[in-house]
């Protein structure tokens, strides 16, 4: 019998409703015939985008979207995206030469806007810095945010349907500047940070929170360097690092030595955020300076979606992507007091999606689930846990004295018998346990939607402050106690 003690005089903080984020680029499948079908399709929809979508997005509370990229991003000019949709330029976006797909800029900042609204999601939206000056981005944030009836861009943006400021909050200054944004040196890329934060904050309408771009993966060097040569010079809120794990196999028939391959690599996001801390405190000891996670998740060769490779990046997600998701929320829960946002890449037809849609098709991935599962989370107090075995993931928090636990059992095929309880903390009496277990290699298809679904709540006694149960091998358990 394994054990799992919440131990209730110990919390890291608040867990930011933000580490549920999600990223939502113009590339491949994402947008078009993905999230948007246009209003005058056959599909039902809402001012153009799938009705399905939103409505299923809306149901996990989603914080924050981000957009338009990742590398679509430093290529992208907002102006092509506004104004009649019959007037916009059709253009080469960052991901022509991968699949030759022509944007046709059907989506652009209105529509961004308007599905945010509809799904309750705080818009994040990333700035290009590699093809556009500091005067561009200063004009888009003008655009955004500028009260009505002020200046010209915010009678445009009146004139263009929105007469309402957009209030955007989020910024990014730029994308993966080490590599396709700019190819710069940190120190670079420091000066570039500097030179379009500070020219922006003199439109900083509503508190601007900027976020730099962080390093790839395990290049602690890039934030060691960064932070030295930024030193403070402008505003900055946070700094977002890009982590995504693959070279496991074939998203769909992966062996049991590489399904371990993929729980390794993801378990490392712990000690990924450890290190960044450290080359980040030398810098900044008051920790004032937050870090994001704005893109991580599996990435799988692609071709194993619906579209079978049309959509560029688009991959079947399994019951391993859902234990992959699980074990990092309960890593990012954990961090709370140092992580304030993640972003999943990406929510559509693409890397480590929650939904695949084509044509009148559209079904949500078992990763969908588990944002379902894990949304009792968001704005939650967490609680430490200690547990006894290292194959169970966990994370606990608290509102309103309900108390929820997440448990993700990342064996293949061994069950895992589990008491639970707590230390300096009087649980309540009564639990309602979720499951979400399949085979391994389970996942849902355009014929099968629901071939995994999490099974219908059971509620059970606690015996003395006590809770014994059975994770299955691959299973992913939500506990409710009151
Ligand atoms: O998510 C796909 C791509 O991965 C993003 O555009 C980029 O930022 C990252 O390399």
């Amino acid at each position: 019998m394994e054990k799992i003690c919440l131990i209730g005089c110990e919390s890291r903080g608040t867990i930011a409703p933000e580490i549920y984020g999600h990223f939502a680029e113009h590339i491949g499948g994402v947008y078009y015939d993905g999230l948007w079908v246009g209003e005058d399709s056959d599909i039902e929809n809402i001012n153009g985008f799938r009705k399905f979508i939103i409505d299923k997005f809306k149901a996990i509370n989603p914080p924050v979207l981000r957009w338009p990229g990742g590398c679509f991003a430093e290529t992208y000019n907002w102006r092509d995206g506004i104004g009649p949709r019959d007037k916009r330029p059709a253009t080469c976006g960052w991901w022509y030469n991968y699949d030759h797909r022509v944007e046709s800029n059907a989506v652009g900042t209105h529509e961004f806007m308007d599905f945010c609204e509809m799904v309750g999601a705080k818009p994040y939206v990333a700035a290009n810095i590699t093809a556009q000056t500091p005067m561009d981005m200063r004009n888009f944030m003008e655009y955004l945010n500028m009260p009505e009836n002020t200046t010209t861009l915010a009678a445009e943006r009146a004139e263009n349907g929105h007469a309402a400021p957009f209030d955007v909050q989020y910024f990014g200054i730029g994308n993966e500047n080490w590599g396709g944004g700019g190819n710069m040196t940190p120190e670079q890329y420091a000066r570039e940070y500097i030179r379009y934060a500070t020219i922006c904050s003199s439109v900083n309408v509503n508190g601007a929170k900027y976020i730099a771009c962080g390093a790839d993966s395990w290049n602690i060097d890039w934030t060691d360097r960064f932070m030295r040569e930024f030193a403070h010079r402008c505003p900055i809120w946070g700094l977002a690092f890009h982590y995504y794990c693959g070279g496991a196999g074939d998203p769909v028939n992966f062996t049991e030595e590489e399904w371990y391959t993929l729980i390794d690599k993801a378990s490392k996001m712990d000690e990924l955020i450890h290190r960044h801390d450290a080359a980040m405190l030398t810098h900044d000891p008051e920790r004032k300076i937050k870090i994001l996670v704005d893109e991580w998740g599996c990435w799988h060769p692609g071709g194993s979606g619906p579209s079978k490779g049309y959509n560029l990046f688009e991959q079947q997600s399994t019951m391993r992507d859902a234990i992959i998701t699980a074990l990092t929320l309960n890593i990012f829960n954990n961090h709370c007091d140092r992580i304030v946002m993640a972003n999943v890449a990406q929510l559509c037809n693409n890397l480590h999606c929650l939904f695949l849609a084509g044509g009148e098709h559209a079904i949500v991935t078992p990763t969908y689930h588990v944002y379902d599962l894990y949304k009792e989370h968001q704005g939650s107090t967490q609680i430490e846990t200690a547990v006894t075995v290292k194959s169970l993931s966990v994370s606990a928090s608290e509102r309103d004295g309900v108390v929820c636990v997440t448990v993700a059992n990342t064996s293949y095929d061994r069950d895992a018998e589990i008491e639970l309880s707590a230390f300096a903390k009087d649980l309540g009496t009564s639990a309602e346990i979720t499951m979400l277990h399949a085979d391994p290699h389970a996942h849902n298809t355009f014929e099968l939607p629901d071939n995994v679904v999490p099974e219908n709540p059971a509620v059970r006694a606690l015996n003395n402050g006590t809770l014994t149960l059975t994770i299955p091998a691959a299973g992913i358990c939500r506990i409710l106690i009151s």
